[in-house]
């Protein structure tokens, strides 16, 4: 009897998730792209938005599962006389821009707010959810950050958040194109138990991130817990990446990607791919550590031990191996001991090091890694 009533609450607990949701064929794992934001900001054109595209297929990220070239805050003039949404002068021709962003094998998302004005204050999508919609859609749009910003001063809005997101996830689906919907309301409300059910493909989970290991850090690490809400379709997005953005060393950036990766995160460069150089394009292509993010199992790493600064964290996946990510936070290089009993594995291991690319063979039982201030080693064993 208690088996029945535990199996209700559980269906019960999982049938909303799907009810609001966009094409059950979007975001089957987590985004990946870039986005204009934490480079560009608000200096962003049309020109800017094709380099960024013909970089992302030279520098081989295309290749490697990069795919969404989003325009975030900056590209939006106002309303014309029928209160369709016009493009500054910036953006001459959207639909152009998606064609030609198409053409390269790639996806456009664009950003607007709910509320009158988005966070740098530019025209929201106030009252015009289905009509905005019908834009992005006419113009090829296909992935769009909504971010909250004034609508916390529209009382009808701030009043129900998630209504005022459903109402957009809808608008959407209405427009005929699949377009993922990328909530950004920086974590309030505990969105990770709800953003799906409104119709969320992603959803933020913090404010926003900046180019320096402590903001990072404090971001990422702060993810633990949050596991059991994410899954293919659902995600949890703690922020774009700041890798290539020059305010972090190569080793803070490396446990950048790692930890993302190991959280199944939106792995989205916020970086200028036009103008990168090679040890951040190593970074942003590692395939077999994108292979752990895009894992299919879809399952959000989390935290399995710690000892002042340092951590280890674990992401099952889908072939019944395990990403392993050993994280030293402290100010010097530490040992890190790995029992694989930690992993739930009983006896050896064959072991991977995602970062050096290197088979360490089959080990029995633990291993001692040396991990360098801010850094990680990144492992993937198979029992
Ligand atoms: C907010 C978001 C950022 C970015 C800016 C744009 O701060 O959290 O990611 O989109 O707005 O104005």
């Amino acid at each position: 009897m208690r088996i029945r009533y535990a199996l209700l609450a559980a269906i019960a607990a999982c049938a909303p998730v799907f009810s609001g949701a966009q094409d059950p064929g979007l975001a089957r794992t987590p985004p990946m792209g870039w986005n204009s934001w934490n480079h560009f900001a608000t200096k962003i054109d049309d020109a800017t938005v094709r380099a960024q595209a013909d970089a992302m297929v030279s520098s081989g990220m295309r290749d490697a599962g990069y795919t969404y070239i989003n325009i975030d805050d900056g590209w939006e003039k106002g309303r014309d006389a029928q209160g369709n949404i016009v493009p500054n002068e910036k953006f001459p021709d959207m639909k152009a821009l998606a064609d030609y962003v198409h053409s390269r094998g790639l996806k456009l998302g664009i950003y607007s707010s709910p509320g009158p004005k988005t966070c740098a204050g530019y025209e929201g999508t106030y009252q015009h959810e289905v009509q905005d919609a019908r834009s992005y859609a006419q113009w090829g749009i296909d992935y769009l950050k909504y971010d909250w910003c004034s609508a916390e001063k529209v009382p009808e809005l701030a009043a129900d958040m998630q209504g005022t997101y459903r109402k957009m996830a809808d608008a959407l689906r209405q427009s005929g194109r699949p377009i993922v919907l990328s909530l950004c309301q920086y974590g309030h409300q505990n969105v990770w138990r709800w953003g799906a059910m409104v119709g969320g493909n992603l959803w933020r989970t913090t404010g926003d991130i900046e180019d320096n290991y402590r903001s990072m850090a404090y971001i990422g690490f702060g993810q633990n817990g949050l596991e059991n809400f994410a899954g293919p379709g659902h995600w949890n997005d703690p922020d774009m990446l700041e890798v290539g953005n020059g305010g972090m060393t190569t080793d803070e950036y490396r446990t950048h990607m790692s930890l993302w990766a190991i959280l199944a995160a939106p792995l989205l460069a916020g970086n200028d791919l036009s103008n990168m150089d090679a040890a951040t394009r190593e970074l942003l292509t590692n395939r077999e550590v994108i292979a752990v993010d895009q894992d299919p199992l879809g399952r959000q790493g989390h935290r399995v031990w710690q000892e002042g600064p340092l951590e280890i964290w674990l992401k099952p996946l889908q072939d019944g191996s395990s990403a392993v990510g050993l994280f030293n936070r402290g100010y010097t290089e530490s040992e890190i001991k790995l029992p694989f009993s930690l992993m739930g594995i009983g006896g050896k291991a064959n072991v991977r090091d995602l970062w050096q690319h290197k088979d360490l063979g089959e080990l029995p039982g633990e291993l001692n890694a040396h991990v360098p201030r801010h850094g990680v080693v990144m492992l993937r064993l198979r029992p």
